[in-house]
């Protein structure tokens, strides 16, 4: 009889002091500030100087930090090169962990090091290009020129700048730091807990990264982003949305953008990304997929809400980055934009306290089986 915890529900397996979540309230705190509270008045930089440092910053300490960030917005010229050479067909998410694979061979200060200060360091490196990768292949693959960072700029603006070769709007960058904010830590959730073990294992930082949006782009959790705009592509419009939803309850599907391992009442990211979307569709003349998600939402509240399922954050973010003018392969990556700032300050935490991550499994196969040379099988 197995005595292992199907998915490690409820496993406590780390420490952090980044992130609070209380599932069954629908809290979350980064540092003990509510989340809420960051989305309204923090940025994006602010709020991973927060979770690093586990503090707020004065002026001149987020303005360092600012200026680091940005020194590090350019790729290594062969990284561009070799982004040149993947299929124009390929996948971002594809695109993004090679990518970021790759960042570790033009890293000249020792990749491998796992010294806090130099994953410290590799880990805002890395932060600060990811945007310019993904901008970078959607550019090529579109036939269009790629455009350099420029310095100047938010990390939002910047990566919205390299994507359309034009600045944002105020609103454009306000909306898609606040999208960054929500996204930075979550907890021991799959793609963390993927980078702690590595990083638990003393491997180097970009093995880290790549393993985590490789946990991260599956359909349960990053994915689900992606997974909610193919089905309001696929519903197409409000008068559709109770025939699918009918066959899908009754087909006992799973809707994405819907359920979480941890919150069991409303996602607090998906409270603030309902009031975004709700905006910028209005904004942006996309009131149907507000609708049509806000359809969705009322009758799984009908359906399911009483075991627990409610919106989570991969929800609204979908409508949202649609208003945003991205295209659908690229919901997933805005997600590990963000989250490669918690992964970094969660290694950073394994290293600076670590053991081996390595659980047991329960062997639950035969014994005693006799080995048959293969002519006689
Ligand atoms: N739609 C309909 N029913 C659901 C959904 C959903 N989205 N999610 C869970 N349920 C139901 C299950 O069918 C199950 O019902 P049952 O007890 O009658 O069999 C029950 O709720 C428990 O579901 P599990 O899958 O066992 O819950 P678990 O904690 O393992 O999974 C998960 C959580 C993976 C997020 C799940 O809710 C899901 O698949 N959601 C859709 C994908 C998604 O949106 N993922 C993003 C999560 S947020 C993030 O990772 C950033």
């Amino acid at each position: 009889m197995s005595t292992a915890t199907k998915g490690l529900e409820g496993v406590v397996a780390a420490e952090t002091e980044m992130s609070f979540i209380d599932g069954e309230k629908g809290v979350l705190e980064y540092v003990g500030i509510e989340i809420d509270a960051l989305a309204r008045h923090s940025t994006f930089e602010e709020t991973v100087y927060l979770l690093w440092n586990r503090r707020l910053p004065t002026r001149a300490e987020l303005d360092a930090f600012t200026k680091d960030l940005r020194a590090h917005y350019d790729l290594p010229a062969p990284i561009l090169t070799l982004i040149k050479t993947f299929p124009k067909d390929a996948q971002p998410m594809h695109v993004l962990r090679t990518a970021v694979s790759a960042l570790a061979l033009f890293d000249n200060d020792d990749p491998n090091s796992v010294e806090p200060d130099a994953y410290r360091a590799k880990g805002l490196a890395i932060m600060a290009r990811a945007p310019a990768i993904i901008a970078a292949f959607d550019r090529v693959r579109s036939g269009k020129d790629v455009i350099a960072p420029d310095k100047s700029l938010s990390f939002a603006s910047n990566f919205l700048y390299m994507l359309n070769n034009e600045k944002p709007t105020k609103t454009m960058e306000r909306a898609f730091d606040t999208c960054m904010i929500l996204h930075a830590d979550h907890g021991l959730n799959a793609s963390t807990f993927t980078g702690r073990v590595i990083a638990s294992t003393l491997s180097d930082i970009y093995s880290v990264m790549s393993g985590a949006i490789g946990a991260l782009r599956g359909p349960l959790h990053g994915g689900a982003n992606e997974g909610v705009m193919h089905t309001l592509n696929e519903i197409g419009s409000l008068d559709r949305v109770d025939a699918y939803m009918k066959d899908a309850l009754a087909n006992k599907k799973k809707i994405m953008g819907f359920g979480h391992r941890v919150y069991k009442a409303y996602d607090p990211r998906a409270t603030y990304l309902k009031t975004l979307a709700e905006q910028l569709a209005k904004d942006t003349g996309n009131e149907q997929f507000y609708k049509m998600s806000k359809k969705i939402e009322d009758i799984m509240h009908e359906a399911v809400a009483a075991k627990g399922i409610y919106p989570n954050v991969d929800f609204y973010s979908a409508t949202t980055y649609h208003c945003l003018g991205l295209k659908l392969d690229l919901f997933t990556p805005m997600f590990a934009l963000s989250r490669i700032s918690g992964w970094a300050g969660h290694c950073i935490e394994q290293l600076s306290a670590n053991r081996l991550i390595r659980p047991s499994a329960d062997y639950v196969g035969p014994h005693g089986v006799a080995y048959v040379p293969i002519e006689k099988r």
